[in-house]
């Protein structure tokens, strides 16, 4: 697919789906399993990390600290990274940075807390399709860490921010297709790797940049919770797909490559332009191709890439795709 073809541009900005809320048919079996003896020691030992690991946003994070949506913001030590290139100053004028941030920031954390009830759901429907009864067990402990997720950046939202935004068409579709999906596996290479792989990436960065110090604190917690679901993903999947036929592999394939160019659309910002006044097509220019943009979303893709090798998913057409889309360096997926 090329690069300018309409749909990684993703639908105009007036044809946004519905935005009451995503209902999704499926197909699903559900599996109970009468042996519970231990098999995978390493998943038994994340899943008591896991236990040990929990937080509670009511008394973890420290709600008092007021936060004031569009207040001047410090000069950014590092204008390079991310949507903060200097080439932005031709879209908007530098005495509107600071409400481009505050925007900006608004759009991710929105983004995260939709992709956080993408997650809660999914885990959910984990614990019903996995064979092993270890699965399912931390599959339930990762449900009660996205509920949380949902919960501290609903708190957020509605009370810190009072700025929302719908999800973006790219991600609700994925989150669809996760949803729509019966094979477990495939459940899991959607959350456990597409969009965990990328939330924990984003969720680092905002741990240490965004603009107030309660959404850097969630963040924070955040990640290192994600980190552990990745891993349950890994210990999952890994050596999975040696025994695969190559139809199967196909469909793995399939599905991988679909995600990753509704993600490729997953950080264009369209409705932080609309925002803010600029024409969506020249801010959806730059968001796709200035350098700063570009590095910014190699960066996010990092931990994706890193993955899909790990689990010997990361096929010449997956190279290929991601390359294209500019979400990696040929050097960054090279054999
Ligand atoms: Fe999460
Ligand atoms: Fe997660």
């Amino acid at each position: 697919m090329n690069d300018e073809s309409p749909e990684v541009n993703g639908p105009p900005i007036d044809q946004y789906p519905d935005l009451s809320g995503l209902d999704i048919q499926a197909m699903v079996g559900s599996v109970l399993n009468w042996d519970y003896s231990s098999k995978n020691e390493r998943l038994r030992t994340l899943y008591e990390r896991n236990k040990i690991a929990q937080w509670n946003v009511s008394t973890t994070i420290d709600w008092s600290i007021p936060v004031e949506f569009g207040s001047p913001l410090k000069v950014l030590e590092s204008p390079g990274k991310g949507p903060f290139s200097e080439a932005l100053a031709r879209l908007i004028p530098r005495d509107r940075w600071d409400t481009f941030r505050w925007e900006y920031q608004a759009w991710m954390v929105n983004q995260f807390l939709h992709g956080e009830q993408g997650a809660l759901v999914a885990t959910g429907r984990l614990t019903e399709t996995v064979p092993d009864v270890e699965s399912k067990l931390y599959a339930a402990v990762q449900v009660s860490d996205e509920a949380r997720h949902v919960e501290a950046y609903a708190r957020y939202v509605n009370e810190k921010l009072r700025v929302t935004y719908p999800i973006t068409p790219g991600l609700g579709s994925l989150l669809t297709n996760i949803l729509q999906e019966s094979r477990w596996d495939i459940v899991y290479l959607g959350m456990q790797v597409i969009v965990e792989g990328l939330a924990l990436v984003a969720t680092r960065i905002a741990s240490t940049s965004f603009n107030d110090p309660i959404v850097r604190d969630i963040s924070k917690y955040v990640a290192r919770d994600e980190a552990r679901h990745i891993a349950f993903g890994l210990l999952s999947l890994k050596g999975l797909y040696k025994d695969l036929t190559s139809a199967e592999l196909a469909d793995r394939d399939e599905f991988l490559a679909e995600a990753l160019l509704l993600m490729s659309r997953r950080f264009l910002l369209e409705d932080v332009w609309l925002k803010m006044g600029v024409p969506v097509a020249d801010g959806v220019d730059y968001a796709k191709n200035y350098p700063g943009m570009v590095a910014f979303r190699n960066l996010l893709f990092q931990k994706v890439v890193q993955i899909l090798r790990e689990v010997d998913l990361l096929t010449p057409r997956l190279r290929h795709l991601l390359v294209e889309q500019k979400l990696a360096t040929p050097r960054a997926v090279a054999a």
